[in-house]
C-alpha cells in the first residue's frame, strides 16, 4: 500500500511519536489565542477548586487536538480518560465510564460529531447537571432512575463542529477553534522534534520542511522522520535546505506540500470534469477516494490555499492550481 503522509489512517505510525507531544502549555508550540485563554481558564478553575468548564476543540486532522486535551488534564493535574464518538456504542457504555470517573477528571471524547443519537442525549444531563438518567427496566415496570456523577470536564474533539448537534455545542463552556500553523511556528515545532530525535537540523532545512507541512504539525513531524531516514542513508549529517529539499522531492511532496491524492483529485477535477463544479460524491467515486477523507483531510487545506472552492453546485478549481500544474486556464 501506498504510504500516506497525510490522511488520518496512519494510526500505527503515532505510537511513536508519542515522546514528541508535548507535555506542558508551554511546550505547546503556537496557537497563541486558544493557548492563553485556556491558560487563563485552567488556572481559574484550579484556584476555585472546581472542575474545569466542557471544553470543544475543533480544526482539521493533526493540528493539536488530542495534544491540548492531554495537556488540559497534566495542567489541571487530573486523571485523563480517552475515548471516542464511534467507540461508544449503547449508552451503556457511556455511563460506564461516567460513573467511573472521579471529581475534576477530565473525559476526552474525539470525533465527538459521530455519537450515537441515543449516546449524545444521555450527554446532556452529565455535561449540564453531572447527573445521568437512565431508564431501568422494560415496559410497563420501566422507571427513569438518576444517578449523581462527580464533577468532570468533557473535552471533545471534531473535524466538523458544523456536524455537531445544537443542544451539544451549547453545552460547552469553550469553544476553541484551532488553525493551520503559520512556518515560523511550524519550523519551531519540527526543530524541538528534531532535538528529542537527536537529528542535526538547521534554520534552511526546517524551513524547507515547515513549507511543505501544509500548516499542520502532524505532517511535519512525519516529513521530519522521513527526510531524516534520507540523510541517515545518505550519510548526511546535518539535514540543510538541499538535503531537506531533494528528500522531499523523493518521498513525491511538491513545493506545496502537495502529494498524490492532492495531485489526484485536483487533476481529476481538471480532466475528467473540465474543471468543475462537480459533486464531492462524484469526484470521490472517479479517483477511487472516501468522499469523507477528501472532505476531512485533503479538502481544508486545499481551500485554504485557494486551490478549490466549495459552491452550491459542488467543488470548482480555482487558476492557483492550473499555473500550479502549468496547465492553461480558459476559465469558464
Ligand atoms: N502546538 C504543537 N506544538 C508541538 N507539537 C505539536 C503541536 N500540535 C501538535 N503537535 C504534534 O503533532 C502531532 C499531532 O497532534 P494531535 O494532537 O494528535 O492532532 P489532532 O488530535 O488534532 O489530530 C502530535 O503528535 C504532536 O507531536
Ligand atoms: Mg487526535
Amino acid at each position: 500500500m501506498q504510504e500516506r503522509i497525510i490522511g488520518g489512517q496512519f494510526q500505527q505510525e503515532d505510537a511513536p511519536l508519542e515522546s514528541l507531544r508535548p507535555q506542558r502549555l508551554d511546550d505547546y508550540i503556537g496557537q497563541a489565542d486558544v493557548k492563553e485563554n485556556l491558560r487563563v481558564y485552567i488556572q481559574a478553575a484550579k484556584m476555585r477548586q472546581e472542575a474545569l468548564d466542557h471544553v470543544l476543540l475543533y480544526g482539521p486532522p493533526g493540528l493539536g487536538k488530542t495534544t491540548l486535551a492531554m495537556i488540559i488534564a497534566n495542567e489541571l493535574g487530573v486523571r485523563l480518560r480517552i475515548t471516542s464518538g464511534p467507540a461508544i456504542e449503547r449508552t451503556g457504555d457511556l455511563a460506564a465510564i461516567l460513573t467511573t470517573l472521579e471529581p475534576g477528571d477530565v473525559l476526552f471524547i474525539d470525533e465527538i460529531h459521530r455519537l450515537h443519537r441515543s449516546v449524545e442525549e444521555i450527554l446532556y444531563s452529565a455535561m449540564e447537571d453531572y447527573a445521568l438518567d437512565i431508564v431501568a427496566g422494560k415496559g410497563p415496570t420501566a422507571r427513569s432512575v438518576r444517578i449523581d456523577l462527580p464533577p468532570f470536564t468533557l473535552v471533545g474533539a471534531t473535524t466538523r463542529a458544523g456536524s455537531l448537534s445544537a443542544p451539544l455545542r451549547d453545552r460547552f463552556g469553550v469553544v476553541s477553534h484551532l488553525n493551520y500553523y503559520e512556518i515560523p511556528d511550524l519550523q519551531n515545532i519540527i526543530q524541538r522534534a528534531a532535538s528529542i530525535l537527536h537529528v542535526e537540523l538547521n534554520a534552511e532545512g526546517s524551513y524547507e520542511i515547515a513549507a511543505r507541512s501544509r500548516g499542520t504539525p502532524r505532517v511535519a513531524t512525519r516529513l521530519l522522520k522521513r527526510v531524516r531516514d534520507f540523510a541517515q542513508v545518505n550519510f548526511e549529517p546535518c539535514i540543510d535546505g538541499r538535503v531537506a529539499c531533494q528528500s522531499l522531492e523523493c518521498i513525491g511532496i511538491d513545493e506545496k506540500g502537495l502529494d498524490e491524492v492532492d495531485h489526484k483529485l485536483l487533476r481529476g477535477i481538471i480532466e475528467m470534469f473540465a474543471g468543475g463544479p462537480v459533486g464531492i460524491d462524484t469526484i470521490a467515486a472517479a479517483i477511487g477516494e472516501e468522499a469523507e477523507t477528501i472532505e476531512d483531510v485533503y479538502e481544508p487545506y486545499l481551500l485554504q490555499i485557494g486551490f478549490l472552492q466549495r459552491t452550491s453546485r459542488g467543488r470548482v478549481v480555482a487558476e492557483a492550481a492550473y499555473s500550479h500544474f502549468g496547465i492553461p486556464f480558459s476559465g469558464r
